[in-house]
């Protein structure tokens, strides 16, 4: 019997994409754009950093597990605390959702190039990992219906999607929801929510409060947080009573729940944040569309690009970061010919579309 199982040896560990001081020592470059995490470009809360600050002179204290942030949120959408968590990262939560739920011999479900962090700690698990293929860069939640058997145990649904941008619709969902059993775990992962709400048909799953659903969101994103490691979810208080047996005691972070809290009040970085998403979608995707490159239409904080194959994906990578402009390649997910750019600020969205207007970039039908 070997030390470590195979499913664990066959994983690699996660790497950190490149920062923007080491590109810019690289290259010897004056100016970096980073838009490779779909991160908040424009930093943190500011009243998250003062609420960080406040708490530093308490941090001998150990945190109370996050019940100051559960019950704000418990509050904010008129729900109970025992229907929330709260946890270090949606992925901290996904973890504990693997640890709690998934047996040996069951099965998880989801699309092929899901979020990475999933397919990593789900695998780590040492169950099947099975997934179908997109429909058109969504998810094809009739295949997923279809594709249950009597060990699915999770099914995985982000929504919007990362690294595709796209989402599912409330038609979609009620539908697909009615063939799924009941013993089965649906998460609906929104760490991209806050960007799609708006959307009609953009399914709100605060509605969808049934038995066997795990809402999880995030602090990462749109609030600007995502070195904080702070993130939440939603569920019939029975799942949430399960996730905290298995939960660390002591995630979140004492500074980690109080900059969650305040950035939740701060409506006002909210909004900028949330305009400045909408018009960096807007100029990324027509600007690139106008150079001929096929993008997908996206509801997030980033857009996916399809290339004609996987060297003109390795090679766009590659002259985009000698020019200063970090983007994340999709091989890894298993899209050799994809890549991903998020929105930065106006000048960084600019900065990247000059940048490929000067690059003999092979043009693409579009989507
Ligand atoms: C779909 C999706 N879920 C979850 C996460 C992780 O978020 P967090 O920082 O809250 O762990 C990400 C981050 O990229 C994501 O894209």
């Amino acid at each position: 019997m070997p030390l470590v199982p195979p499913y664990i040896e066959s994983l690699r560990p996660y790497q950190p994409g490149r920062s923007s001081e080491e590109v810019q020592r690289a290259y010897g470059l004056s100016r970096v754009s980073k838009l490779a995490s779909n991160e908040n470009p424009l930093g943190p809360s500011p009243l998250a950093i003062e609420a960080m600050a406040r708490c530093l002179g308490s941090i001998h204290l150990y945190p109370n597990g996050g019940l100051d942030l559960r019950r704000v949120l418990a509050e904010e959408y008129d729900t109970k605390i025992e229907n929330v968590i709260a946890g270090s990262g949606s992925e901290g939560i996904i973890s504990n959702i693997i640890r709690t739920f998934l047996g040996d011999g069951d099965e998880v479900l989801t699309t092929d190039a899901a979020f990475l962090g999933f397919r990593v700690l789900a695998q780590s698990r040492g169950v099947a990992y099975r997934t179908v293929p997109y429909r058109d860069w969504h998810y094809d939640l009739t295949a997923l219906a279809g594709a249950i058997n009597e060990r699915t145990k999770i099914i995985y649904l982000a929504n919007p999607n990362n690294p595709t941008g796209t989402i599912f619709s409330k038609h979609e969902f009620d539908e697909f929801y009615r063939h799924v059993p009941e013993r089965v775990l649906i998460i609906l992962d929104e760490a991209y929510f806050e960007y799609a709400k708006d959307t009609p048909r953009y399914p709100d799953s605060m509605h969808y409060r049934y038995d066997n659903v795990i809402t999880l969101r995030t602090f990462s994103k749109v609030y600007g947080l995502a070195g904080a490691r702070i993130g939440y979810g939603f569920a019939h208080e029975r799942l949430i009573t399960n996730l905290l047996k298995v939960k660390l005691p002591f995630e979140p972070s004492t500074l980690a729940q109080a900059a969650g809290v305040a950035a939740l009040s701060d409506k006002e970085f909210l909004h900028k944040s949330l305009e400045l998403n909408a018009r960096g979608l807007k100029f990324l995707t027509e600007g690139l569309r106008e150079i001929g490159l096929t993008i997908v239409p996206s509801e997030a904080n980033f857009v996916m690009v399809v290339l004609p194959d996987a060297v003109q994906a390795a090679q766009l990578t590659t002259d985009l970061l000698k020019q200063g402009i970090i983007i994340r390649p999709l091989a890894g997910w298993g899209l050799p010919n994809c890549i991903r750019i998020s929105t930065g600020t106006d000048d960084d969205n600019q900065h990247c579309v000059e940048a490929i207007q000067k690059l003999e970039v092979p043009l693409t039908p579009r989507v």
